[in-house]
């Protein structure tokens, strides 16, 4: 596994809700061997968002073949009751949302003695200042550009504003990670706001050469202004 998200550098998280899931060990090897270094895990439990998706047993399973870093992505109620499990499965970060829990302390603190990375979400209207209390203490901020849930719909441009905010607002060592609709037109932008971390789903595994979608995605991002740093 690599050290993600500490590493300086762009980086693409393809997200395997995209993925074709009657051939999901190859789509996850293709990817891996094309040179992705972060795979994207997408939890919904019906509550929180209004959709399912996959869990503890699928991640399990890609485990035991990939080196990747799993950045788990809970849109799910009670993160803290279920963020062990998917440490037990292999995930390397947990990122939770700060719109259902009450004490995000106190759950940062339960995802980080569980030894992995900590991520916090914002929904698209969901102020900087609700994550005032953890800010300094989390390892990525997570960055909603759609309204989570399900993969394939347009990119907000209206969270830029707070993107940049969160830039000015985090220190070298945290990531700033977006996520939603992110594609070739809307890419350069987020990285120019501030973004090194970019969550794509039908960008990469929805086209017909997913590896080539992805390199050409990091090569947008990198050539974007700001994107080299
Ligand atoms: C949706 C998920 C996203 C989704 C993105 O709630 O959090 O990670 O897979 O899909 P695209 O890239 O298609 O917008
Ligand atoms: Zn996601």
């Amino acid at each position: 596994m690599n050290n993600f998200p500490k590493s300086p550098g762009i980086r693409m998280a393809p997200s395997l809700l995209a993925a074709d899931f009657t051939r999901l060990g190859e789509q996850v090897a293709m990817i891996e061997k094309g040179g992705a270094e972060v795979l994207h895990l997408d939890v919904m439990d019906g509550h929180f968002v209004p959709n399912l998706s996959y869990g503890v047993p699928i991640i399990e399973s890609i485990r035991e073949q990939s080196n990747m870093f799993f950045d788990t992505h809970l849109m799910i109620e009670e993160p803290q009751r279920y963020a062990e499990s998917f440490v037990k499965a292999g995930s390397d970060l947990i990122t939770f949302h700060i719109e259902v829990v009450n004490n995000p302390l106190a759950v940062v603190e339960h995802i980080r003695e569980l030894g992995v990375s900590v991520g916090v979400s914002l929904n698209p209207t969901t102020p900087v200042s609700a994550i005032a209390s953890i800010i300094d203490v989390v390892d990525l901020v997570l960055i909603m550009s759609i309204w989570p849930g399900f993969g394939g719909q347009k990119f907000m441009p209206e969270v830029l504003p707070k993107v940049a905010e969160l830039k000015k607002l985090l220190g070298s060592h945290q990531r700033l990670e977006i996520d939603g609709g992110i594609g070739p037109e809307s890419i350069g932008l987020a990285v120019e706001a501030g973004v090194d971390t970019l969550v794509a789903g039908t960008a990469i595994f929805r086209q017909p050469d997913p590896v080539a979608a992805m390199r050409h995605l990091h090569r947008l991002a990198v050539d974007a202004p700001g994107g080299d740093n």
